[in-house]
């Protein structure tokens, strides 16, 4: 299906660096219609028979809204703008015939807009890709960063439920080669192993303690700020570790900022299993004032922060490193959950020279999202 001009940034390298730049975006404006508008009639999603892969379930898990706004859903998005759109190749052993359908994710219907190739493997296979004007409609220029981290969040959203659903063992494609899609997750048929390994490495990316439950997935939600509260330690490390296991072939580096006792900035160790200091100082409020100033941030309990995507970046670059940060904070966020941490993604980055802010060279280390993490009590947590 053609996709806008605006829905393809003409220098993804300028608009990063604009992103990543002091300017203000101008006033809101129209966002558009939330979902694509889909050729053909809405068509339900079939109940799934013994041993087929059940679409409805996935989608329920990953993508579809759970209210009439459209906000609440098992994804989060910056600003709740939801910009990403699914198109589904089924191929055999789904609860859906094999066909090209495009998914309406406010009313849980797919519309069928073409045949599969000769060559669709079973199952589900989604091609992720965004309708940039939802989110410029607020961010403006600082959009596009926002657009590819949303899509990293979307297809871990699709890779959990596969892994929930007990489906075969699912395969997210981030390496930013293609504009459109932007992401593919594949999701086999249960029973039906993958004919490759993962693309990006061997293990599957995990939240720690194993994949979660569907009523996990549901029960996401980001903490309404303020975050206050000191993570335990052995939270941070898991948080770490399963944000660094998630992004395969190392492409970003991860650290958490933390404050008193001890403020400063800690890592994962190269024995995976304990936390080590690698700068002094207090970092939140220059945090706060990074992420478009929002003062709140200086007082979360804790940042996880995903860093790199150097200024000299090409577009595929740029793409791969936000899709893979998205993709690894989503499942840090459900091993935050686990470890009883409020949490919330914060995208929107100026200034955010890291790298240069410790004394090392400039225009390399670059903040490309984070988890600001606090503690949770139940009778704090967001109702919504
Ligand atoms: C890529 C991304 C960036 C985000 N950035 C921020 C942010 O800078 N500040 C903030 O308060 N929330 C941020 N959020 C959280 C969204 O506001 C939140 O997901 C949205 O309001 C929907 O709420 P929910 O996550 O509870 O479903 C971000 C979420 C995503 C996915």
């Amino acid at each position: 299906m053609e996709r806008s001009r605006e829905d393809r940034p003409s220098d993804l390298v300028a608009a990063l660096a604009r992103a990543r730049s002091p300017e203000r975006p101008g006033p809101d404006t129209p966002a558009g219609t939330p979902v694509r508008a889909w050729p053909e009639r809405p068509l339900p999603i079939p109940r799934a028979g013994p041993a087929e892969l059940d679409l409805a379930a996935l989608l329920r898990l990953s993508l579809a809204a759970s209210d009439a706004s459209g906000r609440l859903r098992p994804a989060p998005s910056a600003g709740a703008l939801h910009p990403v759109d699914a198109e589904l190749v089924v191929g055999a052993g789904c609860s859906l015939p094999p066909g090209r359908y495009g998914y309406d994710p406010l009313r849980h219907r797919v519309h069928h807009v073409g045949l599969p190739s000769d060559d669709t493997p079973p199952g589900m296979t989604a091609e992720l890709s965004v309708t940039a004007r939802r989110s410029m409609s607020h961010y403006g220029h600082r959009a596009w960063p926002l657009l590819l981290l949303d899509t990293g969040h979307a297809a871990a959203a699709l890779f959990l439920a596969a892994r929930a659903l007990g489906a075969g063992t699912p395969e997210a494609r981030l390496d930013g080669r293609t504009e459109n899609p932007l992401a593919v997750v594949r999701v086999p048929p249960p029973e039906v192993q993958s004919p490759t390994p993962p693309a990006d490495g061997p293990g599957i990316p995990e939240p720690s303690g194993g994949p979660p439950t569907p009523a996990e997935l549901l029960a996401r939600r980001s903490t309404t700020p303020p975050l206050p509260g000191a993570p335990s330690r052995e939270a941070l490390r898991a948080v770490l570790a399963t944000a660094e296991g998630a992004d395969a072939g190392h492409l970003l580096r991860w650290c958490a900022a933390v404050g008193p006792p001890r403020p400063g900035l800690v890592q994962l160790a190269p024995d995976g299993t304990t936390l080590r200091r690698y700068a002094a100082g207090e970092a939140r409020p220059t945090l706060a004032a990074w992420a478009a100033g929002q003062a709140w941030i200086a007082d979360a309990g804790a940042v996880l922060l995903a860093y790199g995507c150097p200024a000299d970046a090409d577009t595929a670059h740029i793409r791969r490193a936000h899709l893979r940060a998205g993709f690894a904070v989503h499942l840090a966020h459900v091993t935050a959950r686990r470890h009883g941490l409020a949490a919330r993604p914060v995208g929107s980055w100026q200034q955010a020279d890291l790298g240069a802010a410790l004394g090392a060279a400039p225009d390399r280390d670059w903040v490309v999202h984070a988890l600001a993490l606090g503690t949770r009590h139940a009778d704090e947590e967001n109702p919504t």
